[in-house]
């Protein structure tokens, strides 16, 4: 049974000026859950914001949060998350030495884990922790900025994880992020996933967001047929 199918737009491309205006356009449009990356100009090039922008924005929609931690320290910022209202938090296995302690401590805090590798971490990194996540969340691009060139190679790489996650007997799905937009979401999702992270490809329909975003999800249920 193939796993629905949601769309799960970056905030990255959002004017940040009225950022809150940006998420109730995107929860109109029919957003699954809203991803909010969080950078630190130290584990990727680039820095964003934290859990008091988070919770800043929580009451204004309420579709799902989940926090992409592009941190070189996210164990600091697993409670200020969830307390913000992130249901799910992305940890990437490379961020951290004890990967187990801190999926588990997400956990604890009562919220989803999830865990990221980037592109050139293999799928083993993640075959010790699939009973603590809901997702395995595999780039298809070098982390850090939105607007870049969809890493094909990565597609036989989501082929890979899903055959461990099927191994594995767990019940876990697979997120895609980076360049993810109406020429590449065809090939992610035979490759086996079901979370689609879109940045900029949602902000480039001249009919608007919710076409971008019903235009996205039409063509990934079609390439699971
Ligand atoms: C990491 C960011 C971006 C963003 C998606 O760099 O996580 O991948 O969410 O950006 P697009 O969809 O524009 O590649």
């Amino acid at each position: 049974m193939a796993r629905a199918i949601e769309i799960v737009p970056s905030v990255l491309p959002l004017d940040f000026a009225h950022l809150g205006d940006g998420l109730i356009e995107l929860e109109k449009a029919g957003s699954d859950r809203i991803q909010w990356d969080v950078m630190d100009n130290t584990f990727v090039p680039n820095i964003t914001f934290g859990p008091d922008i988070i919770a800043s924005t929580r009451p204004l929609v309420s579709v799902p949060f989940e926090a992409h931690l592009m941190v070189a320290d996210p164990d600091s910022l697993l409670s200020g998350c969830v307390e913000a209202g992130c249901s799910t938090l992305i940890v990437h296995a490379e961020s951290v030495v004890h990967l187990h302690r801190t999926l588990g401590r997400v956990r604890e805090l009562g919220a989803r884990a999830a865990v990221a590798i980037n592109p050139s971490t293999p799928p083993s990194a993640v075959a010790h922790v699939l009973d603590l996540v809901d997702h395995v969340l595999v780039m298809t691009v070098n982390p850090g900025f939105g607007g870049q060139a969809y890493i094909s190679s990565m597609e036989p790489k989501i082929v890979e994880v899903a055959a461990l996650i099927e191994r594995s007997g767990h019940d876990v799905a697979i997120e895609v992020d980076g360049g993810v937009g109406p020429s590449t979401v065809g090939g992610v999702v035979r490759a086996g996933a079901n979370l689609l992270v879109a940045g900029s490809a949602l902000f480039k329909d001249p009919a608007g967001t919710a076409a971008a975003v019903s235009d996205l999800r039409a063509r990934a249920e079609a390439a699971q047929g």
